[in-house]
Formats: C-alpha cells, sequence, structure tokens
C-alpha cells in the first residue's frame, strides 16, 4: 500500500483503465473519479469500482493526486491539453512508446507528467484486475512522482521497471518482439500447418504447451540456456531440409525463417551447443538461401 494516501482518477474507460481501475479498487487505493469520451462508458467503469464517480475529464483533474490518461496514443496528447491541470498534481500516460512530451500541457499548468506502462497485453475490458501480478510496469518521470508510482504498481503486486528519459519508444518497440509478434509466429504455424490439414484449434491444442514449455525453459535456464532446435544442435542437415520446403511450399515464410534462423545462431553459440564449425555451415546454408530466393 502505498505510505501517504493518493488519490487516483482516471480519463478513458476502455482495457486498460478498467483494469488498472478496478486493480487499484481491489487493493484499496482510493479511485475517486472516472472520465471517458462517452458517459456510458464511465458510467460502466464506475460501476466496477467502488467509491468512485463517473464524471467530465475535467473533474478529474481537478479532484485526484493522479490522473492517469488511458486513452488510446494518438488521443493523449490532445486530452492532456484540453484540460486545466492543478499545480502539484499528476498526469499520467499508459502508452509504452509516448514520451512524456504529450503531456507538456500539464507541466505547464504545474503539474507532474509520468509515464505507467504495464507490459501485459489486456484482451478485453473486463478481464482479472489481478492479471497484473508479476508483469512489469515501465515508469518514467521526475523522482518524486516514480517513487509514487513504483508504489502503485507494487500495490498491483506488479515489479516496476524504471526507463531512461527518451528510451520508451525503443523499449515498446523491443517488447513487441517478445509480445505480438510471437502471436504473429503462432499464426505462422497455424498457417504452414494449414497445409497440412491441420485445423486452427488442434494447432492451438500442440502450440500452447509449447509456448509455455518454451516460456518455462528460458524462465529457468536464460535465453541461450533455454533454447532448444536443429539449429541448437548443429543439425544442418535439418536446417537444409526446412530451407528447401519452405522454398518449394511456402516461399512467403522462407525470409522469415532465415532472418530468425541467423538471430538463433548467436544463442546457439552462447549456449556451447553449437560448435563454431557448424555454425559457418548452418550460416552459409542460409545465406545461399537468400540468394535463391532472391533469384
Ligand atoms: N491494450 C493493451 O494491452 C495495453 C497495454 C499497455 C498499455 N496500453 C496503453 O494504454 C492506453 C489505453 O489503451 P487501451 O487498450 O485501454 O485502449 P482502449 O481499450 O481502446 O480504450 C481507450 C478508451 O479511451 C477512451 N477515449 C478515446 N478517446 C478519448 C478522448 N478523446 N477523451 C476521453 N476518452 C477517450 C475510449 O472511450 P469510449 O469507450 O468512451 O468511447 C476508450 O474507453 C494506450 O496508451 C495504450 O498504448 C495498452
Amino acid at each position: 500500500m502505498p505510505r501517504e494516501k493518493i488519490t487516483l482518477g482516471f480519463i478513458g474507460a476502455g482495457r486498460v483503465g478498467t483494469g488498472l481501475a478496478s486493480g487499484f479498487a481491489r487493493a484499496e487505493v482510493e479511485v475517486l473519479a472516472v472520465a471517458s469520451r462517452s458517459v456510458a462508458s464511465a458510467r460502466a467503469l464506475a460501476k466496477r469500482v467502488p467509491g468512485a464517480r463517473a464524471c467530465a475529464p475535467q473533474e478529474v483533474a481537478d479532484r485526484v493526486d493522479i490522473a492517469f490518461l488511458t486513452v488510446p496514443d494518438d488521443a493523449i496528447a490532445a486530452v492532456a491539453s484540453s484540460l486545466r491541470w492543478r499545480a502539484g498534481s499528476a498526469c499520467v500516460h499508459c502508452s509504452g512508446a509516448a514520451d512524456l512530451d504529450v503531456l507538456k500541457k500539464a507541466v505547464a499548468d504545474g503539474a507532474l507528467a509520468g509515464g505507467f506502462h504495464p507490459l501485459h497485453m489486456f484482451g478485453e475490458a473486463g478481464e482479472s484486475a489481478g492479471a497484473l501480478a508479476g508483469c512489469a510496469i515501465a515508469l518514467a518521470g521526475p523522482d518524486m512522482l516514480v517513487e509514487k508510482l513504483e508504489r502503485l504498481a507494487r500495490v498491483l503486486g506488479a515489479k516496476p521497471l524504471r526507463l531512461p528519459e527518451g528510451g520508451r519508444a525503443l523499449y515498446h518497440a523491443a517488447a513487441n518482439f517478445s509480445g505480438a509478434f510471437v502471436i504473429a509466429l503462432i499464426q505462422e504455424t497455424i498457417s504452414l500447418w494449414g497445409k497440412l490439414g491441420i485445423a486452427e484449434a488442434d494447432a492451438l491444442a500442440a502450440l500452447l504447451p509449447l509456448l509455455r514449455g518454451t516460456a518455462d525453459n528460458v524462465e529457468r535456464l536464460g535465453a541461450a540456456g533455454g533454447l532448444g532446435s536443429a539449429i541448437a544442435r548443429g543439425d544442418a542437415g535439418t536446417v537444409r531440409r526446412h530451407l528447401d520446403v519452405l522454398a518449394r511450399v511456402a516461399p512467403d515464410s522462407l525470409e522469415l525463417y532465415r532472418i530468425l534462423s541467423l538471430r538463433t545462431i548467436p544463442l546457439a553459440l552462447a549456449k556451447g551447443t553449437l560448435k563454431p564449425e557448424a555454425a559457418k555451415e548452418i550460416t552459409a546454408l542460409l545465406e545461399k538461401s537468400i540468394v535463391k530466393s532472391v533469384d
């Protein structure tokens, strides 16, 4: 729990606004006011959060110590600029990529500006308020605000992650590789297995245990230690078979396979199961395949 009593408000009653406001309310942090573009969304959120009142965005800025702007990234600057901010209060956005300059109107009015980005994919507005337990929350802002945001992150059971000024876009772009792009890769397998007549539901049932096992291995052994694959074993013949079949049956997937394989080689070398000679042979195969695919 925060040491001193902090009152919170939310502008934007979508997935993140609902998840955070309900999580804080459940942890007995006072959420006084919620607003959104539509009154209906604000009311729906207020119903979930004991003690919160649905109101206009200006009332949120007027009443609370920390106002979270949980609106789409492209609306943050416009919403922050449309309000008057109280000196000493704080205006905090939840975008992973936007820097704090989008909140410059709040700073000009004497408020503090901060960032509070939960590293979590919110599926829908109604998801469990406890979903953030164990997740990282990336913070930014002046020290006196970040200290409060750190305590609020811990109240949700999450782990605060402090980002250097100007680092949010890189942090967020990089996080895609472990989040949304994993889904894109799952879809790649589903599509390729579809060519073998495997239905999506059956593919998912087979792939999810693989995904969970992979995450477990990485948790236990680290990124290099958790690696398993033909490349990790130094099995050049298998890589050649993969390249051949993709070139024939799914040439659109060849480049992706090639790039990811090249990125896997340093990991396999670090693990120690791929020997430098085999790494050279596999690299040559992968580089040759680009020439072929261009031809
Ligand atoms: N979704 C995620 O997994 C995730 C994860 C981490 C961080 N974030 C960040 O969290 C923020 C919110 O994302 P989200 O996924 O919660 O978006 P969302 O589900 O689309 O919800 C956005 C909400 O903002 C409201 N809104 C839109 N324009 C507004 C305006 N001009 N004034 C007031 N309210 C407005 C919408 O209102 P109405 O319903 O009233 O129309 C909607 O309820 C973004 O910065 C996003 O990058 C998202």
